[in-house]
């Protein structure tokens, strides 16, 4: 094991300070498998922020349905969602370098072609790297849900951002969202419900159930040992 300050990791791709993130890097212990990862794999998944707009086709050798993640944590669940569909492209953005090590440490192990990372904030990637109308599917499960009612600001679930997604799915792409805060879901219901470019696949002002292809993720064991009940958003972009 090795200590990393992951203010200094050298793949994450930042430039933009912001006054308000919805993340805190935290200076992660890195495994030495998950270290390693970084020099076998980073050059066959890492996407950088720097590279500006990306061409899916080119990234991945292939055309095909587009599915983008954001804050995958340790990568478990996002491993085996593209895994389990081969058929599309899978792109996660994640900032902290332990579950990015994690996650191409073990997609390269398992041979996974139909995957590629950023280490950047989600939004800037959204922003300057994903073209508009361009994603399938978009997934967001357990965002950080800063529960103290002075750090809501930081929440990522808000009005702007979830327009800024909206550009960037296709018509008719899906929008999915999972949380175990009641009052966090509480919150992005009321924001995805007053977008109008959205539809409610569950019917007007109703959650959804876990839908089959979206695996347990780790922040959500978590929460249900301690009680939280979980709650999905889907929503399609009309
Ligand atoms: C509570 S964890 C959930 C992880 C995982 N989805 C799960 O369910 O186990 C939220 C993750 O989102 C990441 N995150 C928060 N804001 C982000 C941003 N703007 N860009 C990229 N990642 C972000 C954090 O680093 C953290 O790993």
């Amino acid at each position: 094991m090795q200590d990393e300050s992951a203010e200094d990791f050298p793949y994450r791709t930042e430039y933009k300070k912001k006054s308000i993130r919805s993340y805190v890097i935290r200076a992660g212990r890195m495994t030495e498998g998950q270290r390693r990862a970084f020099d076998t794999y980073w050059g066959g998944y890492g996407l950088s922020l720097f590279d500006g707009p990306l061409d899916p086709r080119a990234a991945f050798g292939r055309e095909a349905p587009l599915v983008l993640e954001i804050g995958f944590g340790m990568g478990d669940s996002l491993l085996a969602m593209a895994e389990a569909e081969p058929d599309k492209n899978f792109i996660g953005i994640e900032v902290h370098p332990p579950g990015v090590g994690r996650l191409i440490n073990n997609a390269g192990k398992a041979g996974v072609k139909n995957l590629r990372v950023y280490m950047a904030d989600a939004v800037d990637v959204l922003n300057d790297c994903i073209a508009d109308a361009s994603l399938d599917r978009f997934q967001l499960y357990f965002p950080d849900p800063w529960h103290k009612k002075k750090h809501h600001k930081r929440r990522i679930v808000q009005p702007e951002f979830v327009r800024l997604l909206c550009t960037k799915l296709k018509p008719g792409g899906l929008m999915h969202l999972a949380t175990d805060w009641e009052n966090y879901a509480e919150h992005m219901l009321e924001v995805l419900e007053a977008e109008e470019q959205l539809e409610n696949t569950a019917g007007a002002g109703n959650y959804s159930g876990r839908p089959p292809f979206r695996p347990e993720t780790k922040f959500e064991r978590r929460g249900q040992r301690l009680g939280h009940g979980v709650r999905d958003l889907l929503y399609r972009r009309r």
